[in-house]
């Protein structure tokens, strides 16, 4: 993988987060010298711990070696060429993408084998992806079908290549009452692997489904519906590979982000007998955050034995203006943190380089460029300080960020990361 993807890039006004007036090469980033609490860079500015997501990728290949699972991480989170080469020298098995333009990034940045969490029913893209199977015959791409109308998309744009050497694998999506895409039944199940069937250009892999539209707490309601969700999943395998409808050799069965991989791992490892890999597809418990995800992820469970995720995703921006006694307003906002599963989080306030937990103050409201934030009276902090915040749901902060710091526990910029999204 090309983790340098990139690196020639020129960095200059387009890139938010770098001081003003700055021109630098992406690969320079490192070797400037800049601290963020020293304000040396830019504001707002959003930067990654490093030490937090060399811990988090451990973290996660512990997990997955000791259950003999698989991970894909969905690379929805971060689009970023940099977190993918780190993903896979932990051992990833493949990246996940949702849209065709994600396969497209992927492809670019190396990687060789794409799991599409997603029907692909776009003509132009599966025309494309036909023909990057075709003239690559060791690339793997897998994607979803839940309808019949999806596999003939599939067969068609397969088909339509002159020279047919090739067959595209697909996996038969299930899905859950008031849940998105997949099929709800296992007579549509059977009716769309039956399509697949049909097409000499096509092989079905295996079954694929996501929990996490169901799972957004862990209660044991919650994680009861997740369950016989998973046994939807787990039964509509063993259905298809006991009616020969599955490829022969290995399979794959995937679900699982980052709130209930542990639960998928429990409910769908025995399908190894079937002759299945596991994948699970998390994403956020890369950087994890300080939000939703520290709530929810399976490292809250008492029964948890590896090393607790750590937050790597923070934003920092400065006091604009302390209007009446218990108000700062920041400026940093909706173009720069999540707003879509809770607000930010001040973790830490930082004037000459020095930094302090952020204790007393919280964020009220965001608009487009300012944060409010609720600061006890007899606070210090003071017009031009720093305050850095943790996010609640890291993909929706990375989408709006070019350019991420990487900092050491120091909070010394020693690289820069770009983002494709
Ligand atoms: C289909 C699918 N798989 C995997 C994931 C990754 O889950 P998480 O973001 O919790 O890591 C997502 C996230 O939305 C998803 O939609």
């Amino acid at each position: 993988v090309d983790s340098g993807r990139g690196n020639e890039d020129n960095l200059d006004w387009r890139d938010k987060g770098l001081p003003p007036g700055c021109t630098v090469a992406l690969a320079d980033v490192g070797r400037q010298g800049w601290n963020v609490l020293a304000g040396e860079t830019g504001t707002p500015v959003a930067v990654l711990r490093d030490s937090a997501l060399t811990s988090n990728l451990a973290t996660m290949r512990g997990f997955c070696e000791e259950h003999g699972v698989a991970l894909a991480p969905h690379a929805k989170t971060h689009m970023s060429p940099q977190l993918v080469a780190r993903q896979l020298a932990a051992g990833a098995w493949g990246l996940t993408a949702a849209v065709p333009h994600q396969v497209a990034a992927l492809l670019e940045f190396g990687v060789r084998r794409v799991l599409v969490a997603n029907e692909i029913t776009d003509q132009g893209a599966l025309s494309w992806l036909a023909q990057r199977l075709h003239n690559d015959p060791d690339l793997d791409v897998l994607w979803y079908v839940d309808s019949v109308a999806g596999v003939r998309l599939a067969a068609d744009a397969m088909t339509a290549l002159r020279d047919r050497t090739r067959s595209a694998g697909l996996l038969l999506e299930v899905g859950h009452a008031n849940g998105r895409t997949g099929v709800r039944t296992p007579r549509v199940a059977l009716e769309v692997a039956r399509a697949v069937a049909e097409s000499p250009r096509l092989s079905l892999v295996g079954v694929a489904g996501y929990e996490g539209t169901i799972a957004h707490d862990r209660t044991p309601e919650t994680r009861q519906g997740v369950a016989d969700f998973l046994a939807f999943v787990h039964d509509t395998f063993a259905a298809l590979d006991e009616a020969d409808l599955l490829v022969a050799g290995e399979r794959v069965v995937t679900a699982g982000g980052s709130v209930s991989f542990d639960q998928v791992t429990e409910a769908l490892t025995p399908l190894r007998d079937r002759g299945a890999v596991v994948v699970l597809r998390s994403g956020c418990y890369l950087t994890h955050d300080n939000g939703f995800y520290e709530q929810v992820s399976p490292d809250v469970d008492p029964e948890w034995r590896w090393d607790e995720f750590d937050a790597a995703i923070e934003v920092w921006g400065r006091v604009l203006s302390r209007p009446e006694p218990e108000l700062a307003l920041l400026n940093l906002g909706r173009r720069d943190v999540s707003f879509d599963m809770g607000l930010p989080t001040p973790l830490w306030t930082a004037r000459e380089g020095q930094r302090r937990p952020a204790t007393g103050l919280s964020v009220t409201n965001l608009a487009d460029q300012h944060a409010w934030l609720a600061v006890p009276k007899a606070h210090d902090l003071a017009v031009g300080d720093l305050v850095g915040v943790g996010v609640s749901h890291p993909c929706t902060t990375f989408d709006k960020w070019r350019l991420l710091m990487l900092v050491n526990d120091g909070y010394d910029v020693v690289g820069g990361l770009r983002t494709y999204f």
